[in-house]
Formats: C-alpha cells, structure tokens, sequence
C-alpha cells in the first residue's frame, strides 16, 4: 500500500484495555475521619468510592495490566506496534519516561518510539492524538501505536480534595478503527494558569479549587462553542449518542455542563435533559473508581462506546490543568457493540477489596 492510500485510511481505537487497582473505600467511611457529612461527598461532590492503589500495585502495574489486556484483544500482530506512548502524572522519575517502565514488562523494544506525555489529566488524550495524527500523516506505515492513560490520584490527608480520590488505567491500541474512528479535527483550548499544580520534589498537587472549576467550565464553553460553529447546538449535540468528560469528580462535570447549556442559552430543563440522556451515563464506572486523572476521560470513553452502534457517535472533552483541553469527536466501528472491555471493569470490581476508614488511616501515616 502507498504512503498516500495508508494516509487516506481511517484511524482509530482498534482495542481497549482497562485496569483498576486491587483496593477502593466509600466515601462513606472518609467523611467520619475528616469530620464532614458524607452527603458533601455523595451528593455535592456526587463521589462514590475510590480507586487505591497499594505499595505493589502501583501505576506501573495498572498501566501494564491495561496493556496486556488492549494488546490480547487486538487482532494484529504485536510486531507492527511502532509507538508507545504513555500519558500520566504519576511519573516518578524526571528524565525515564514511565513508558520505560511498562515496555520493560510487556517486553517491548527495538523499532518503537516509546515516551511519556504529560499535561496534567490532559497527557492521555494527547499521547491518543499524537498517535491518531502519525498514522493519518503516513509516516507511521503500516505501524499501530499503543496509548495508555494511567494514574494514581491521591491529596494529602485532610486536603478538600481527598474524596476525589482514585486510580486506574486505559489501553488503546491505535490503528484500524474496529471499536471506533477519531476524527482527524478537534477542537483544543489552552490558557497559562495555576489551577492545580504539583512542584517538583512535592508528593501531592497544590490545587485552587474555585479557580480549577472556572477554568474546567470556561474550556468546556469555548470547546462546544467550536464544535458547534455556527450550527444549530440542539442539532449537532442532540445527534452524539453520548457526551463524556474529564471526571475530576462528577459534581465538576455537571457545572460545565450547566455552563455549556447557558452559553447556548437553554434553560434549566432542557440543560438537566440534556445531563441525564448524554453525560450522566456515561460517568458510571468514573464514580465507582474516583478520579484517575488522565484516564478518567477514557474510562468514561470506554463506557460511552460499549455497545453503540456502527456509525453512532459520541463526543469526548479532555481538560488538564495549567490549563489544556480539547474535545474530539469518534465514530462507533463494528466491534464497539460487544463492548467486550467492560469484563475488564466488571473483573476488577468484583476482585477488588473493600477497606475501611482505620485501615486507610494506617495506609496514609
Ligand atoms: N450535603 C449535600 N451537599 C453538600 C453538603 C451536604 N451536607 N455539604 C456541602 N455540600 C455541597 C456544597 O454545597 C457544594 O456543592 P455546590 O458546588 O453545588 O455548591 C459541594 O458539596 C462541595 O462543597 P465545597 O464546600 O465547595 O467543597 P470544598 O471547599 O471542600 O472543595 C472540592 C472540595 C473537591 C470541590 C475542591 O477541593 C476542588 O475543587 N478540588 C480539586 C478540583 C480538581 O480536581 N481540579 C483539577 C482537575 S480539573
């Protein structure tokens, strides 16, 4: 096949792999230890429980399990993976990318560019740009790249944040869009802020809270806005079969939502319609594992995508702090009704072990 006939080919999601860690905790058991209402966390924030990690099964081990999980589900052959990219914010070493790391384990090296990417929650979905763009230009031949979305999202004891606590991971393999096509544009927003940031040498991020929520829905705002156009907004949304979003917490994703909505001048009702039929659902798995910074959006993705029809399509809004984001749209290929990833979750959650308030006390001296 020519460079120009690979370029014209579509590209998109072949395979999904998803990993959560072996612990979680309700919110439930956090309140009482931070002296809150456990309906804050429930109900204001619309938290569930969180994702934890433990001292062996870490962001490494959650980003490889993915991996191998996306990889056995891809029908091409493991030679042709030409690209690993890893987008996180659990790195732990400031020069070896955490692909290093995972590549070590799924014994992948030779021809493979294989790096980290990071921009906060937003580093996942630019490694999944980064890959679909270099098989669209044709310079990635008959190449498929490997993408992973992995974090372990923890606050310091006490912090507001705490209850939006959690981790887990994502694997796509980029290459034949079987489970779904990414379309070629999107449409990205940055500003230069400091909305949650985590210096170097410090174990957990600096957040201003109000801020980070000001910043999170004018990004949505000018995202749609773009998507849109000069489009009528009840047409071009009312036809996605699902909205997903970064989930910091899903409290976060409503108030965009509700900003959207405004800036489209809906009222009330048509903007709770409109949460409950294309967004809500979609936040399932995010509010059972808490926040995993750059995967969350492609856990909320993988949900969205299971089970949809060939040619039904969905939209997806990345948000990383500092501040980027974009919103991409995907199309739905033949292997997206199977859905067969979600045995993935369903695995991890029945495996998982529940512990309570003392236990992670302990964890976290
Ligand atoms: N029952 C029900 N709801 C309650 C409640 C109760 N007993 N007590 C409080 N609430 C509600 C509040 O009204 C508020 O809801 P609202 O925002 O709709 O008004 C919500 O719970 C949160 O309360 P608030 O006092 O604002 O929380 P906080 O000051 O403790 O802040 C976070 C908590 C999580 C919002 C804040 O730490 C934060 O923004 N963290 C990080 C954000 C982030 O992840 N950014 C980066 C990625 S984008």
């Amino acid at each position: 096949m020519t460079s120009t006939a690979l370029a014209m080919r579509p590209t998109g999601i072949a395979s999904i792999g998803l990993n959560l860690p072996p612990l979680a905790m309700s919110v439930e058991e956090l309140a009482p230890l931070r002296g809150e209402d456990p309906k804050k966390y429930r109900l204001g924030l619309g938290c569930d429980s969180m994702s934890l990690c433990t001292p062996e099964y870490g962001v490494v081990e959650l980003a490889t399990e993915a991996a191998r999980r996306a990889l056995d589900r891809w029908s091409g052959d493991r030679d042709r993976i030409g690209m690993l990219a890893v987008g996180t914010e659990t790195a732990f070493d400031m020069s070896r990318p955490l692909s290093a790391w995972v590549a070590d384990k799924l014994g992948l090296s030779g021809a493979v560019r294989s790096y980290e990417v990071k921009h906060a929650c937003y580093g996942g979905t630019l490694a999944v740009r980064q890959a679909t763009e270099w098989r669209m230009s044709g310079a990635a031949g008959d190449q498929a790249a490997l993408v992973i979305a992995a974090d372990e999202a923890l606050y310091e004891p006490g912090d507001p944040g705490e209850p939006t606590q959690g981790a887990g991971a994502v694997a796509m393999v980029i290459d034949e869009p079987e489970v779904a096509t990414i379309d070629s544009v999107s449409y990205p927003w940055s500003e230069p802020q400091f909305d949650f940031w985590r210096p170097v040498g410090e174990s957990y991020p600096r957040v201003d809270g109000p801020l980070s929520l000001d910043c999170y829905r004018r990004a949505a705002e000018n995202c749609f806005k773009a998507l849109v156009g000069t489009k009528n907004p009840e047409q071009v949304l009312s036809e996605l079969a699902a909205i997903c979003f970064h989930v910091p917490f899903p409290k976060m994703v409503k108030k965009a939502v509700v900003r959207v909505g405004e800036f489209f001048s809906w009222d009330a009702e048509r903007i709770e319609r409109f949460f409950l039929e294309k967004v809500n659902p979609t936040m399932v798995w995010n509010r059972l594992c808490g926040n995993a910074y750059t995967a969350s959006l492609w856990i909320s993705v993988a949900n969205a995508l299971k089970g949809l029809s060939a040619g039904q399509r969905i939209a997806a809004f990345s948000y990383g702090s500092g501040f980027g984001a974009e919103l991409l749209t995907l199309e739905a290929g033949p292997r997206a009704a199977a859905g067969d990833w979600a045995s993935d979750i369903e695995a991890d959650l029945s495996q998982r072990r529940s512990i309570d308030g003392a236990t992670y006390s302990r964890s976290r001296e």
